[in-house]
């Protein structure tokens, strides 16, 4: 198939050609009634802002443009079907957890997942059984499960239905998913991954392989995180017969609105034709402009860097640390101050996503190197905030919810000190955000060790999704 092509996009075009009235949603009218001093971002983008008009399709029963798209797609990703998701992996970690599964299957659970993981495994009401991550004493986060965990866990569970997989993770760390994999489809698992950090592997070497490739059941990936679209616009892919369809449909239709962005679906489109055309050249480009990039920030001798140009882990995942004991969020705030904007920042790492470049594409680097130099060479005059806090690693391999879905439910709920909770469980969900890994779980049993890292990532300086009692010290558990 020819990946030059947008169909969706192209369609977006010609209906735009005309110069056509609105008397349809949405209410801007193609951007005819937009408040003048907001118009000047957005009014390229209101022109294309439409709804499922003839010639446009609809994403809930694509027949011709979208179809045509998805089509495309299905083909550089050389699944069974694939799909356009507007809400995110989010909707897509939901919608295959769903689709896979019924109440009380027991699952084998990366413990390193998105919230939205916990969501669908909780709104399943299945049975979750967590799997520790390894976990990476150079860059100081979890990574990726090994295959004899997995073996571990069906031993003791055999009646387990599947297994739910975070590769790569946000760092870019890749593991052996294939023998993972090959072990399940041994034994009647099913494999879900979440590779939401992974929509560019299908480009190949040097980048890792794609579960879909290694032979993953249903894959779900943010387009948005790495390559050119929209943010909100993800993939989906079905790539085997051990999913239905049918109900794949059913809970994406359910989940996502009926009304779909099309500027997000045509930057999907425009997404999958610049990865389907991504070539040896760009490759090569790319590789050029981390290493140069790279060798620069190794110059600043107040931090280290730590990247996967020779691990074979994603290679557009850098992690910079201080040489002189600032936390994550210290380097952050010094490099906001110069206009450099990361995408996180945790006790001992900021992260850097590198821009899939193509051959040729300048992204400033002269000028950005400049301004890392600027915000990170001198001397540090701020207190220092230990960044080598101990993550403590959980001592056991797998664990069960103290309290099920089902009885959380029914369960009375208290808010008691932090201190005094640990042996209790957990009734809300604290996330540190991002990365979006839930530290407190709901129905999970506290222990020292987390309670612990709460302490040290408050005294750090962290951000976090839940947590409503945190500022009095307290926290929501089951009675
Ligand atoms: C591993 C992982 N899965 C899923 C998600 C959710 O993705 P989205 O923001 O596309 O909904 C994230 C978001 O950061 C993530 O890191």
């Amino acid at each position: 198939m020819d990946h030059q092509q947008t169909p969706l996009f192209e369609a977006l075009q010609l209906h735009n050609k005309v110069r056509p009235i609105s008397f349809h949603v949405p209410g801007h009218k193609n951007g005819g009634i937009f408040p003048q001093q907001a118009g000047q971002f957005y009014q390229p983008l209101l022109s294309i802002d439409v709804t499922e008009l003839t010639n446009l399709d609809d994403l809930h029963s694509p027949e011709t443009v979208i179809y045509e798209a998805e089509a495309l797609l299905t083909d550089i990703y050389q699944s069974k079907q694939s799909y356009f998701l507007i809400n995110g992996s989010t909707v897509g970690n939901l919608t295959m957890i769903l689709a896979s599964f019924k109440e009380n299957d027991i699952v084998f659970v990366q413990r390193n997942c998105h919230k939205s993981v916990l969501n669908g495994l909780k709104l399943a009401k299945l049975t979750p059984i967590f799997i520790e991550p390894d976990f990476n004493e150079e860059w100081r986060v979890p990574t990726g499960i090994s295959k004899a965990s997995i073996e571990e866990a069906f031993q003791a569970y055999p009646t387990g239905k599947g297994v739910i997989l975070t590769y790569p993770n946000y760092y870019g760390f890749a593991f052996d998913i294939k023998s993972i994999i090959d072990f399940c489809h041994l034994h009647d698992l099913v494999v879900l991954v979440d590779e939401a950090h992974g929509a560019h592997f299908i480009a190949g070497d040097p980048f890792p392989p794609s579960s879909l490739q290694l032979g993953a059941d249903i894959v779900v990936q943010s387009a948005h995180k790495t390559l050119p679209a929209m943010t909100m616009s993800a993939f989906l892919h079905v790539n085997s017969e051990r999913v239905s369809r049918d109900k794949v449909r059913f809970f994406l239709q359910a989940l996502q609105s009926s009304s779909p962005s099309y500027p997000l679906m045509a930057s999907l489109d425009i997404a999958r034709s610049y990865i389907g055309t991504y070539s040896d050249i760009d490759k090569e480009y790319l590789k050029q402009q981390i290493k140069g990039f790279i060798s620069e920030l190794e110059g600043i001798s107040s931090i280290r860097v730590l990247s996967h140009t020779t691990s074979g882990g994603d290679i557009l995942k850098i992690a910079i640390q201080s040489n002189q004991g600032l936390s994550g969020y210290q380097i952050q705030k010094k490099l906001e101050s110069v206009g450099v904007f990361t995408e996180l920042a945790d006790p001992n790492n900021v992260l850097l996503v590198f821009p899939l470049l193509k051959s040729k594409v300048e992204f400033r680097l002269f000028e950005i190197t400049n301004s890392f130099k600027l915000a990170l060479e001198k001397k540090a005059t701020e207190r220092t905030k230990s960044a080598k806090i101990s993550i403590p690693k959980t001592k056991q391999t797998l664990t069960s919810l103290m309290v099920g879905y089902k009885v959380q439910e029914v369960t009375p709920c208290k808010i008691i000190p932090i201190n005094e909770s640990i042996g209790k469980s957990s009734a809300e969900m604290i996330i540190p955000y991002p990365p979006g890994i839930p530290l407190f779980m709901e129905g999970e049993e506290i222990t020292v060790e987390k309670v612990e890292e709460l302490h040290q990532l408050l005294f750090l300086g962290a951000r976090f999704h839940g947590g409503a009692y945190l500022k009095e010290q307290k926290i929501k558990v089951f009675e």
